[in-house]
């Protein structure tokens, strides 16, 4: 059902763990299947220059979450919110259509940790 890069991501995941003093957390949940997903991020000189994931979820959101911590890292803040839903799924080499709300959980995680981010800027 799963590709061969999904398949990679899902069994030796990138980046999976937490950060205690991450910059920006973001928690996100799928209400189709209750699945969660928080992804924390370090952010230095406007750079994601670290970011790590918990998934409790089926593989493709795992394989999601570990395919958009290598995608963003090291890249600025505006270069990380070009990415699209769409920029996981094809990256990943597509996945099964039932499947497209899994990945579409990282890019949502993604985007609530630079929110989170932003917000606490925004407070100092
Ligand atoms: Fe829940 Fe995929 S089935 S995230």
């Amino acid at each position: 059902m799963y590709n061969d890069k999904i398949m990679d991501h899902f069994q030796n995941p990138r980046n999976a763990g937490d950060l205690k003093d991450a910059d920006g957390v973001g928690t996100v949940g799928n209400p189709s299947c209750g699945d969660v997903m928080t992804l924390y991020i370090k952010v230095k000189d406007d750079r994601i220059a670290e970011i790590k994931f918990k998934t409790f979820g089926c593989g493709a959101a795992i394989a999601s979450s570990s395919f958009t911590t290598e995608l963003v890292k090291g890249k600025t803040i505006d270069e990380a919110l070009q990415f699209t839903r769409n920029d996981v799924a094809d990256g990943l080499g597509g996945l099964p259509p039932i499947k497209m709300h899994c990945s579409n959980l990282a890019l949502d995680a993604l985007k609530a940790a630079i929110e989170d981010y932003q917000s606490k800027q925004a407070k100092n």
